[in-house]
């Protein structure tokens, strides 16, 4: 979704600009534009790639202070004009915003109702908070420089006291060369300083390399921003003295490092992300470090895409192993149903920690008084900051837009609180966890083995010959291979705009048979115990129909062979991990099917890494 940068007291303003502009791109973007802070605003924006922007800032003058933006759009179609930096009918302000300024009819009306003759450039309500900043400027002097820093904050404290919703904004005033002001609402922002360069940005992998340490602002915090330092204001307008805290990721995280694209490098980090994750938590006898804030009578578990269907594996982990019953929620969906009844908690599951949906469930829990717990990457987010407790999942920063090596992490975070939760009521016991951390300590050479296997890659070649030409598949699964099957659809068809779709296999035989024909590719995903015999009848099913079967399974599993066009055997691990290896596969398979296609795996259209609107 939108991104925005801003930099003051560098001599390489444009450069560093669009370096960060490129740092953001990950996140999807239709239009993206700079504004640079001389005596007068300059201002460049281009739709499309940022190689539209990139001939445009070539002869820019040298200048000290500027602002960016890369725009997904919401309010308005992707044009130059609906394109960020927004400024005021003078050119006196700039501004860029991520968000989305809800009572934007009524501040149109009152600008309007002031000054008939005004005109706006652009469809967005961004476009607003430069003329309300410019107007409140020009009540105090018609000339920016006879009015003083205190009255253009107290210009901008008026400004932001007008907007309702969601904003993330930076804004920069003519002849104010080394100052960018700021505001943040249910909208990431953060900035770091170092005495000589102040950096703003609503993504931490921008200031990456750049600066080793930041300060999170908090919810409706604004202030400025100068090359000598920062100035920050809570809601109530008193002084805010934030300690810089150390960047969390490193400058190879945010680089491909030789990978060739993002989803693979992240791919490939999954052994890592289990060791880290699992480091210091998970021992022979005991789960440490997972705090719950008590034993809870009922689970609501709420998240978004990928996040939901770790959501889905952790439901059947916790059930399991807890006895306690899970709810799971589409995070979006989550308001719309009945309280939970007394002593119920709620885990809200986000990667990036700033998913809108999700944190407008998390607020719905906590106004209804429940305990929260995020499981989260990002571990100074929003959400990871509004919760009582957080999980950290360790992933490392993820660039692709396709989630993938989160998606691990997230459910071995599911799979802490099920064993946490699964000891405290007895169910599962010290010799339980003792066989678990055994296979847990091997996974990642398992899974490293697995993604160097060339027998495996020969496998997943002749799998991908049956998606030539195809515009419909279907995977497969059962009991806790059921969400990998949700899992590797979505993956399927967000990278390579095939249609797939996940089903439960009991659920093939209620509608969706209907549509398997000669030739359509199914994958199946092995599951365990009494299951597995299951889902090998349904694999017979789609078979007997002319379906082209590629199964899913672990090298024990003898049954798979006869029942599969193409049988891709991984390294067999514990029940409760083997899940995450049959997900690898199916990463792999998408990208590969993707990368024939010619679709560019690590930005797939009209999609955004993080989705910070509602
Ligand atoms: C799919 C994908 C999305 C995200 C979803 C939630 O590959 O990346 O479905 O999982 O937008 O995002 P987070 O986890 O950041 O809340």
């Amino acid at each position: 979704m939108c991104g925005i940068f801003g930099v003051t007291g560098d001599k390489d303003t444009t450069e560093l600009l669009i370096h960060g502009l490129k740092r953001m791109e990950y996140r999807g973007y239709d239009s993206s534009g700079i504004c640079l802070n001389n005596e007068e605003l300059i201002r460049k924006r281009a739709v499309g790639p940022l190689s539209n922007l990139e001939p445009l800032v070539v002869d820019l003058p040298d200048s000290k202070c500027g602002i960016a933006h890369t725009r997904w759009a919401t309010h308005g179609a992707p044009t130059v004009e609906n394109a960020h930096p927004h400024v005021s009918s003078e050119l006196d302000v700039a501004v860029v915003h991520n968000g989305i300024i809800e009572n934007e009819v009524e501040l149109r009306n009152f600008l309007k109702s002031d000054d008939k003759e005004l005109e706006f450039e652009s469809e967005t309500d961004s476009e607003l908070v430069a003329h309300l900043l410019s107007k409140e400027l020009k009540k105090i002097n018609s000339k920016i420089k006879n009015i003083t820093e205190d009255q253009i904050l107290s210009s901008w404290k008026n400004v932001i006291d007008k907007l309702e919703g969601s904003y993330a904004l930076a804004a920069v005033i003519s002849g104010r060369e080394d100052s960018i002001l700021f505001a943040r609402k249910f909208a990431p922002l953060i900035l770091s300083h170092d005495g000589k360069r102040g950096l703003l940005a609503s993504d931490v992998s921008c200031v990456v390399g750049l600066s080793e340490s930041v300060f999170y602002l908090e919810e409706g915090d604004w202030g400025i921003i100068k090359d000598l330092g920062v100035k920050i204001f809570n809601i109530d307008g008193d002084t805010v003295e934030l300690k810089p805290k150390k960047l969390e990721w490193e400058l190879g995280d945010a680089e491909l490092g030789g990978y060739p694209t993002f989803m693979l490098k992240e791919i490939y980090e999954q052994p890592r992300v289990v060791r880290d994750c699992l480091r210091g938590r998970l021992s022979r006898d005991k789960i440490k470090g997972v705090k719950i804030p008590y034993h809870p009578r009922l689970l609501r578990i709420v998240g978004c895409g990928t996040a939901y269907n770790a959501g889905l594996l952790a439901r059947y982990y916790i059930e399991q192993l807890s006895k306690i019953p899970v709810i799971l929620d589409h995070a979006h969906e989550f308001r719309y149903g009945a309280p939970s009844g007394p002593k119920s908690l709620v885990v809200g599951i986000s990667q990036s920690g700033e998913t809108a949906d999700t944190l407008a469930a998390i607020d719905a829990a906590q106004e209804r008084g429940y305990p929260t717990l995020g499981i989260v990457n990002v571990e100074s987010s929003t959400i990871a900051r509004n919760v009582d407790h957080i999980i950290g999942i360790r992933a490392g920063p993820e660039i692709g837009v396709a989630s993938t090596k989160a998606f691990t992490g997230q459910v071995l975070g599911g799979l802490l609180i099920a064993m946490k939760l699964g000891q405290d009521s007895k169910n599962f016991h010290r010799e339980d966890l003792s066989y678990f951390d055994r296979h847990a300590r091997m996974l990642p050479t398992s899974m490293e083995r697995m993604l160097n296997d060339q027998n495996i890659k020969t496998k997943l070649w002749e799998a991908q010959q049956y998606f030539s030409g195809k515009n419909h598949a279907f995977f497969l699964g059962r009991n806790t291979s059921y969400p990998i099957a949700l899992e590797g659809a979505l993956k399927l068809k967000e990278i390579s705009y095939i249609h797939a779709e996940g089903y439960a296999g009991g659920e093939l035989k209620h509608g969706p048979l209907a549509l398997v024909e000669e030739g359509t590719p199914i994958v199946v995903i092995a599951s365990e115990g009494s299951s597995h015999k299951k889902l090998l009848g349904n694999a017979r099913e789609v078979s007997s129909r002319g379906a082209k079967v590629i199964f899913i399974t672990h090298q024990e599993d003898e049954l798979a062979d006869s029942h599969a066009d193409l049988v891709i055997k991984v390294p067999r691990t514990h029940d409760l991990l083997q899940p995450l290896m049959y997900n690898i596969i199916c990463q792999l398979l998408s990208l590969n099917i993707a990368e024939e296609r010619g679709c560019n795996v690590d930005r797939p259209r009209n999609l955004a890494k993080s989705v910070t609107v509602e």
